[in-house]
């Protein structure tokens, strides 16, 4: 985090954010009736929209849209062999210190001053503490069946290169794209869903050429691409930007990493890392596996382990970030109203159908076009309360457009369409509201 914190460009507060998601039903504290589960999430109806929508963003330009990378899904549970090759045993730590008075606990690279950042008491010696969570495979649980939920979902992507290889006739540069659950054992949680011991992870790993020129080519192309992704589903270009780590934050397996910061209320933090992990990662399994994981260059004749350039990105992190730049106040019809707004193709419900009165056949009409349109979007549905009070309740949920059922779509069979940004209104026909909508969200711009 930095000290210069440069005025966000919404009302926006960390409070404000967690009410709503929990009014609405987009998050939940895992095991609320327990009293939570320390940083632990649950996403309601809305947020598991919102979260699928925000994969599918990120898979259809990484993978989808592209013809040099492959999609993966590898299983959390992996050879415990994979995170010695990985150095995830001996490297994947934390310096742990308590609080000799107070009990608290802290991660030491993250205090000045040496004393308790609480109570001010003095602090035990750091020890290193590895973040993996552990369990055992089958029903002895001895040392030999220790086996790790993954910390990040890389590895399964480097345990499958050979099978890229072998299957999929691939040519370099080419890239193996990943989305999926990743555990940490972290020993401070904090902000929400910023750090969670839970989470999702959209990685992917491009390989190329072993050469300084393309590693540096490919990675200034992905933390450009990568930037620009998240400008294009909906951060404010002010609230975003790029940090080179010195040389001593690098992680073990990195020759350089890039952070895509994001200005958080609490202030500047990382969104997400493109790192240079060079043919570590190969070389490390080549080792361990006795396998030779390497790839035949048809042009030059040799064989050779490329290099690495890895986008990663947090799904709960960046769902954070696209909430908070989504976030709006202002006052429509003298009526204060909260506006999520949402790039339309990451808008949890797309569309709401209302009939304006419960009366004249309305209902029955509105309820047929929301047949229609559910089989091509999330589609809601609400006559409760007055016209007004139902476009602000879909506003404060992000949904783009909304149909309204009158009395002239009993005689010409059209709908009013409501723009949830502008508020104005547009008269269409039921035949067209699917293409026209469609046309709206334009998941292909
Ligand atoms: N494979 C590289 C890797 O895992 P990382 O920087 O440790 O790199 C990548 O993680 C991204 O995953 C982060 O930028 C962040 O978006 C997300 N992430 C990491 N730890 C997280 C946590 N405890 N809770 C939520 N998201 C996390």
């Amino acid at each position: 985090m930095s000290d210069e914190n440069p005025p966000r460009k919404n009302a926006v507060t960390m409070e404000k954010l967690i009410n709503l998601c929990k009014r609405r039903g987009l998050v939940f504290p895992t095991s609320d009736i327990y009293g939570g589960l320390g940083s632990t999430f649950d996403y309601g109806p809305l947020g598991v929209e919102l979260k699928r929508n925000v994969k599918e963003a990120w898979w259809r330009e990484m993978v989808q849209y592209r013809a040099d990378v492959l999609g993966l899904d590898s299983a959390i549970f992996q050879h415990p062999k994979t995170w010695e090759a990985s150095q995830h045993l001996q490297n994947f730590t934390d310096p742990l210190v308590d609080c000799k008075v107070c009990k608290h606990r802290f991660r030491a690279d993250k205090i000045s001053g040496g004393k308790c950042p609480d109570c001010g008491g003095e602090l035990t010696e750091a020890r290193n503490f590895n973040l993996m969570f552990k369990t055992f495979l089958g029903p002895v649980e001895d040392s030999a069946a220790v086996v790790y939920l993954r910390p990040e979902t890389a590895q399964g992507i480097f345990a499958n290169f050979q099978n890229m290889v072998d299957t999929q006739r691939v040519k370099l540069p080419f890239g193996v794209a990943q989305i999926g659950k990743s555990f940490r054992n972290e020993i401070t949680t904090e902000n929400f869903i910023f750090r969670t011991r839970e989470f999702e992870q959209m990685e992917m790993e491009f390989f190329v050429k072993p050469d300084v020129t393309e590693e540096a080519k490919w990675y200034a192309y992905w933390v450009d691409f990568r930037f620009n992704w998240h400008i294009k589903y909906g951060l404010e270009p002010e609230h975003l930007r790029r940090r080179e780590h010195a040389s001593d934050e690098l992680s073990h397996y990195s020759s350089g990493t890039t952070d895509l910061e994001f200005l958080y209320p609490f202030g500047w933090g990382e969104l997400e890392g493109i790192a240079k992990r060079g043919s570590f990662d190969l070389d490390q399994h080549a080792k361990f596996s006795g396998k030779d994981l390497t790839y035949f260059d048809e042009d030059a004749k040799t064989r050779y382990r490329p290099w690495v350039i890895e986008p990663a990105l947090g799904v709960d992190r960046a769902m954070l970030c696209f909430m908070l730049d989504a976030y709006d106040e202002d006052v429509v019809e003298n009526e204060a109203r909260i506006v999520l707004r949402f790039d339309p193709r990451l808008a949890p419900i797309k569309v709401a159908v209302y009939p304006l009165l419960r009366k004249g056949g309305q209902p029955e009409k509105a309820i047929a076009v929301r047949e229609i349109l559910q089989r091509h979007f999330m589609t809601a549905y609400d006559q409760a309360g007055s016209i007004g009070r139902r476009y602000r309740r879909q506003d404060e949920i992000g949904t783009p457009y909304g149909v309204t059922i009158d009395h002239q779509t009993m005689e010409d069979d059209t709908v009013t369409l409501r723009d949830r940004d502008s508020t104005a209104q547009e008269r269409v026909a039921i035949g067209r509201l699917v293409e026209v909508i469609r046309d709206k969200i334009g998941w292909t711009r």
